[in-house]
């Protein structure tokens, strides 16, 4: 469960300090969320005993309206989900896949979830003097014929790379003829100005695709996600999802989030310029970094770095422990302009 980074509130209490005091480059949220409609939908909501004092909809019926019109697809093909962690390990338990192949580094979840259902692991480890490519050949190759599920990190996570959809389509038609669900996560998706695979979801019998509310909206105290894929696999999880499964709350607070106008398009365009920033500036202080198509990015450093920023309040995501990667691997994520130089002028001072 540790292998994750955003634990802000754990590591003030150890330091003795108030969360707010700590500049949280290890998660990759949305520096300008959550949206400006959140904000006024909660403080409607959280004055109003009726919220909490009735139960909410046995599902979040409007929402579901809400994903697939937004997805252009029939809502049959959609199904909101209490955060997408919570989707990857029930895509686990109800298929119980014999093995699963997925590429390293990627989100520690998938094979978690993967072990907790007894399945073989079919591990492809990326190579570094790639800076983490996935290639199609390679993963093609891991789905052997007792692979019968794939996770697939898309844009992939810590390393930033994105495989084009043409290219994920070849693997989704490959696993297909072989009788193999592909699970591509979209978690960071809406920071890229990329199609993604929605909308080729139709055309596949064996193809999943998640979503989340977490990254872009910057809502991970909400629990918020979605599954797109064929409606016998929706009703499969739909089937195990007890009821009032979302509190009335996040039901409201997903319609609002869809209900923004322009706030993702915003959002891109200053996390890309965040991004270029503070990329070149880690750069420029003499460190490797490696590309990435999103707002977060893999670097290189000594490995005592991420105790030295702590010393000044100042937590990265230390990706020592997620296997393909090794001691002095980092990933950041850019904040806005003032903490990204911040953190650049503290990493100066400690690297001497
Ligand atoms: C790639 C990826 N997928 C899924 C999740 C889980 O997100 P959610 O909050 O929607 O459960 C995360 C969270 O860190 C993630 O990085």
């Amino acid at each position: 469960m540790e292998d994750h980074g955003g634990n802000v509130l754990e590591v003030a209490k150890k330091m003795g300090v108030e969360p707010q005091e700590i500049l949280d480059f290890s998660s990759n949220l949305n520096p300008l969320g959550p949206p400006p409609g959140v904000a006024e939908i909660l403080a409607f909501l959280g004055s109003r005993v009726e919220t909490w004092a009735y139960h909410p909809p046995l599902f979040p019926w409007e929402l579901r309206r809400a994903l697939a019109h937004r997805l252009d697809l029939k809502e049959e093909w959609v199904l909101p989900v209490p955060g997408s962690a919570w989707a990857i390990y029930e895509v686990a338990k109800v298929f119980r896949p014999q093995g699963v192949a997925l590429s390293q580094p990627t989100f520690a979840d998938y094979a978690r979830a993967a072990r907790a259902v007894g399945s073989r692991l079919k591990e492809l480890t990326l190579r570094e003097d790639r800076s983490f490519k996935l290639c199609l050949g390679e993963m093609a190759w891991k789905v052997e014929d007792e692979t019968d599920l794939v996770f697939v990190c898309n844009p992939n996570n810590p390393t930033g790379y994105y495989m084009p959809e043409d290219e994920l389509e070849a693997l989704v038609r490959w696993c297909r003829d072989k009788g193999c669900l592909v699970v591509v996560d979209e978690a960071f998706l809406p920071f890229l100005d990329r199609k993604g695979m929605a909308p080729v979801v139709r055309e596949y019998p064996n193809l999943l695709v998640l979503g989340s509310f977490t990254k872009i909206y910057r809502l991970p105290g909400i629990r918020l996600g979605y599954v797109v894929a064929p409606p016998n696999i929706v009703e499969k999880l739909l089937a195990g999802m007890p009821p009032w499964s979302f509190g009335s709350l996040v039901q409201e607070v997903g319609v609002a989030c869809l209900r923004e106008e322009g706030f993702v398009e915003e959002s891109r365009a200053y996390c890309r310029g965040e991004m270029a920033f503070l990329s070149q500036a880690v750069r420029d202080v003499g460190l490797k970094v490696f590309p990435s198509t999103v707002h977060y990015f893999l670097f290189k450093a000594p490995s005592d770095l991420a105790d030295k920023l702590l010393e000044h309040k100042i937590l990265v995501r230390d990706c020592s422990t997620i296997p393909g990667l090794g001691p002095g691997f980092y990933r950041l994520a850019p904040r806005t302009r003032g903490d990204n130089e911040k953190l650049v002028g503290v990493m100066r001072e400690v690297l001497g």
